[in-house]
């Protein structure tokens, strides 16, 4: 998780990145105290209303008080005269606060030199996050893709989806992604793949996320056995904070391997009766292989529909309360005929809503209640 703090003149001024910092402040007189307060804060992004010298000023301490901590310069024009004496300070990067993209990409580029600066930092690695069901068509890709989108928060996160629907796989259908590597360009690397290895199979897809997609034909698919499975999930760990995984209606071999290496098991369940057969066939195997039941989350999409079995029937049949309810909605096909995940786009949709939650309960949360009397002590003095 990633705390940013915003530091920019005026009353309510917009932070012009896709992920909303966790601070605002007016001032950059008031940054000390509240990084003091805040030893978890790993960005400032000033903004283009904070004078050069009072940026510089700023950089130039922390350099010495906390070298971790990465600090971003928006300004209206970026010129060089700036950028060298903002670099020379400790600035991290100075980009156009009218370029989001830019503006993305550099906060994600400093948190993650914190990360790896930091020896507090945990090594641990990302949580896998395996999106299942034992029947097609309930909705495992739709929430994968979605879920991913959430975690990245516009590039919070570090967050890697694997498409371990090797045959039929169809998260670059649903991204709108070229077909022009992922999974199948690992067979010849099999046995030393490496950081750099892994790097040249991804496809990056927005701040923060990128895709390991699935071989383009389901005899490629057949050549991604468990063992590279296990061997790419290995290398990807320590370069996310989550990995997704997309899996096909089935238990292959591949996906025992993802399955293994999984911290969250989000189980799809729709509310019919084929697809709470398999669900509870799917956590009896769960049982057997002894996966821990506090990590089992009961997505249970379309809950809204109208001549399905209500949410206590299905909690009933699995013995196992839901964890989050998905509505039906046009929107979903709509979404993927655009190829833009409802989750990037509408993150007020009741189905992005659904898949915040999830993501939430996969442990990602933005430590929103602790931010606001923060904020409200902190911000906006003049
Ligand atoms: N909540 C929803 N509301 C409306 N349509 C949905 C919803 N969830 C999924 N769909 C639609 O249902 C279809 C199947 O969804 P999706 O591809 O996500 O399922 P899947 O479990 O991945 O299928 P497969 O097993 O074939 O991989 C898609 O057309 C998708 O747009
Ligand atoms: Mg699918």
């Amino acid at each position: 998780m990633t705390m940013t703090i915003y530091c920019e003149p005026g009353p309510e001024p917009t932070f012009p990145g896709s992920a909303e910092p966790a601070y605002a402040v007016a001032e950059a007189s008031q940054l000390p105290a509240l990084l003091t307060e805040r030893p978890d804060v790993q960005l400032v992004v000033l903004g283009p209303g904070v004078p050069l010298a009072e940026a510089v000023a700023f950089t130039t301490r922390q350099r010495v008080e906390r070298p971790s901590l990465g600090v971003v310069l928006l300004r209206d024009h970026v010129e060089v005269t700036v950028l060298a004496e903002a670099l020379r300070a400790g600035v991290r990067d100075v980009v156009a606060a009218g370029d989001r993209d830019a503006v993305d990409a550099a906060c994600a580029r400093s948190l993650e030199l914190t990360r790896r600066l930091n020896p507090e930092a945990p090594a641990a690695g990302a949580q896998v996050v395996t999106v299942f069901a034992g029947k097609g068509g309930v909705g495992k890709s739709t929430v994968a893709t979605n879920l991913a989108v959430t975690l990245a928060g516009g590039g919070r996160r570090r967050v890697c989806l694997v498409d371990l629907d090797l045959q039929f796989g169809d998260v670059g259908i649903l991204l709108q992604l070229p077909p022009e590597r992922g999974l199948a360009d690992a067979v010849g690397m099999a046995g030393r793949l490496d950081e750099d290895g892994v790097r040249s199979l991804l496809t990056p897809y927005r701040p923060g996320m990128d895709a390991l997609l699935a071989p383009a034909g389901p005899a490629e698919g057949d050549q991604v056995d468990r063992e590279l499975v296990a061997e790419l999930l290995e290398v990807l760990r320590p370069m996310y904070d989550y990995i997704v995984v997309d899996t096909p209606p089935y238990v292959s071999d591949q996906v025992l391997a993802a399955l293994d290496r999984t911290d969250w098991f989000a189980l799809v369940v729709t509310p019919d009766l084929p697809s709470l057969k398999s669900a509870r066939l799917t956590l009896t195997t769960f049982e057997m292989l002894q996966y821990p039941a506090d990590r089992r989350l009961i997505v249970l999409n379309r809950a809204d529909s109208e001549v399905g079995l209500t949410v206590a029937d299905v909690e009933k049949a699995l013995g196992q309360p839901t964890a989050v309810l998905m509505p039906s909605s046009r929107d979903v096909p709509l979404s993927v005929n655009r190829g833009v995940p409802l989750a990037a786009d509408r993150p007020a949709h009741p189905v992005a809503r659904a898949m915040a939650e999830l993501a939430a309960r996969c442990g990602a949360r933005d430590d929103d209640r602790a931010r606001r009397p923060l904020a409200r002590l902190f911000g906006r003095r003049r």
